[in-house]
């Protein structure tokens, strides 16, 4: 016998033999489980998909226990330390590094699509000043849509190609230029003589029109580009494959992921976790914070992952960098609370049980501060480096033979048939002095 489970149902004493294939078996393989000819058949009942695969897929392999992460098989320790986030895109996407030909063209491309259409600006210049940065940022992405309609050619590799090439150049001049309205200053156009992150650390913050990057920050930001490149099937991959299955373009499927990231369960928790340390104000008033969450009044952002149950091995490169960086900034105080945090959260019984550790926002927010990131940046600087891992995913699902439009099943519990009951009818069980209040109330309206 191969690889099978047997299942006996226990209502009709049939027994099944499941076929298991890349330790799964097919859901639909359990639809012929029925009581009688009337019944649906069996189904699974699995929200927030906690042991459902959706997809099979080449991109990015995870080991939670072990703390394990590769995009296409490379480890993540490596990929930090020894390339850089054009060449990981490239990666992420083709599944092979490049050569050094191919390297330069892609990245020619992507530098050569950063401009962004003037209107693009009118569509910004609508937002209040006060706008939070992701709101204007997801709803710009969205907006790329009404100015590209060949990107509706899901199905032509070639339109695909030049939307990916579009997508990953423009996600940091929209970014920086929402930064920019915020502050009311002018907006600064991309330099192509630049790389990725030194660009946008230019469009960012450069005040007059000479700006050089820093060496250090350039290579520390590039490299939180790469820890955030693509994290397989978490909230927000599933939000640009289920959108992107309908076969809406890439841009309303990026925004629909981009608006998925915005929460602080998610790509939110960078900023959740700088308020809170703010929050938190010094070492002293750790202890007293642990027991709040211990207590259940709070969690403690940046800490917890559906996937990771020792420590993000993402998380372990961000506290090295922390250091890099703040050889040139200036330590962050903030750094020392969160060490604090970790060390007691750490011996805690709470945390320990339940497989808590540093999750990759525990640190970046504190490197982002330090840079001079205002803290509602922060989703958006997660969000400009996945760009590239959601269209991966996006391009994986629709070339995908298996995948379909996405459409969950549901269980339903809700009334049976019953007819409708004119207005005259309804509520009288409920209580009659309640309409009896109400009549009162007109007569004394009518006075
Ligand atoms: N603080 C306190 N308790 C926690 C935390 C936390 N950060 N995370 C999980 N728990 C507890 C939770 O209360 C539950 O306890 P109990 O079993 O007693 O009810 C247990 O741990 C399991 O938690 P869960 O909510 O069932 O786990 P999940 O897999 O559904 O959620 C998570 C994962 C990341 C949403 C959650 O850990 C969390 O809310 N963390 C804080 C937010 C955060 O840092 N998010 C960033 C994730 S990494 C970046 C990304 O890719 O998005």
């Amino acid at each position: 016998m191969g690889d099978t489970l047997s299942v006996t149902d226990n209502r009709t004493g049939k027994t099944y033999e499941i076929a298991i294939e890349d330790g799964a078996i097919r859901a639909m393989d359990l639809r012929q489980i029925r009581v009688d000819d009337d019944d649906y058949g069996l189904k699974t009942y699995d929200p927030a998909f906690k042991n459902t695969a959706s997809c099979k897929s080449r991109i990015t392999f995870i080991d939670g226990e072990k703390g394990i992460l590769r995009y296409r098989g490379y480890p993540i320790e490596q990929l930090a330390e020894k390339s850089s986030y054009i060449e990981v895109a490239y990666l992420i996407l083709n599944g092979e590094l490049p050569t050094q030909s191919q390297l330069d063209i892609f990245a020619h491309e992507i530098t050569h699509h950063s401009i962004i259409h003037e209107y693009i600006k009118r569509v910004i210049e609508g937002f209040r000043y006060d706008a939070h940065p992701m709101g204007m940022f997801v709803s710009m992405v969205g907006a790329l849509s009404t100015f590209y309609p060949d990107a509706k050619k899901v199905h032509d590799p070639q339109s695909r190609q030049l939307q990916t090439y579009r997508l990953i150049a423009k996600v940091p001049t929209l970014a920086a230029f929402a930064y920019r309205h915020t502050i009311g200053m002018r907006f600064n156009y991309p330099d192509n003589d630049l790389s990725y992150a030194g660009n946008f650390l230019k469009m960012m913050f450069c005040m007059s029109n000479s700006y050089t990057p820093d060496p250090v920050l350039e290579k520390a930001l590039d490299q939180l580009f790469i820890l955030h490149a693509d994290h397989e099937q978490n909230c927000s991959a599933n939000a640009m494959r289920a959108v992107g299955s309908s076969e809406a373009d890439p841009y309303c499927s990026t925004a629909a992921a981009a608006a998925a990231l915005y929460g602080p369960l998610h790509g939110g928790a960078n900023e959740a976790v700088l308020r809170m340390l703010n929050e938190i104000g010094s070492k002293d008033n750790v202890p007293s914070f642990v027991k709040r969450v211990k207590d259940g009044e709070v969690r403690l952002m940046g800490f917890g992952h559906r996937v990771y149950k020792s420590y993000d091995p993402r998380a372990k490169i961000i506290k090295k960098t922390a250091h890099e960086v703040f050889s040139v900034t200036g330590k962050n105080p903030l750094i020392d609370i969160a060490l604090e945090l970790e060390r007691i959260a750490l011996q805690e019984d709470y945390f320990v049980k339940r497989k808590l550790y540093p999750n990759v926002d525990f640190y970046s927010g504190i490197i982002y501060e330090a840079m001079g990131f205002p803290v509602s940046m922060f989703p958006v600087l997660f969000a400009i480096p996945r760009t590239s891992g959601w269209i991966a995913q996006w391009v994986e699902m629709i070339t995908d033979s298996d995948q379909k439009i996405a459409r969950p099943q549901q269980l339903y519990l809700g009334e049976d048939e019953r007819d409708f009951v004119p207005m005259r009818n309804r509520g009288r069980s409920i209580s009659k002095k309640l309409d009896a209040k109400a009549q009162s109330r007109k007569g004394a309206r009518k006075k």
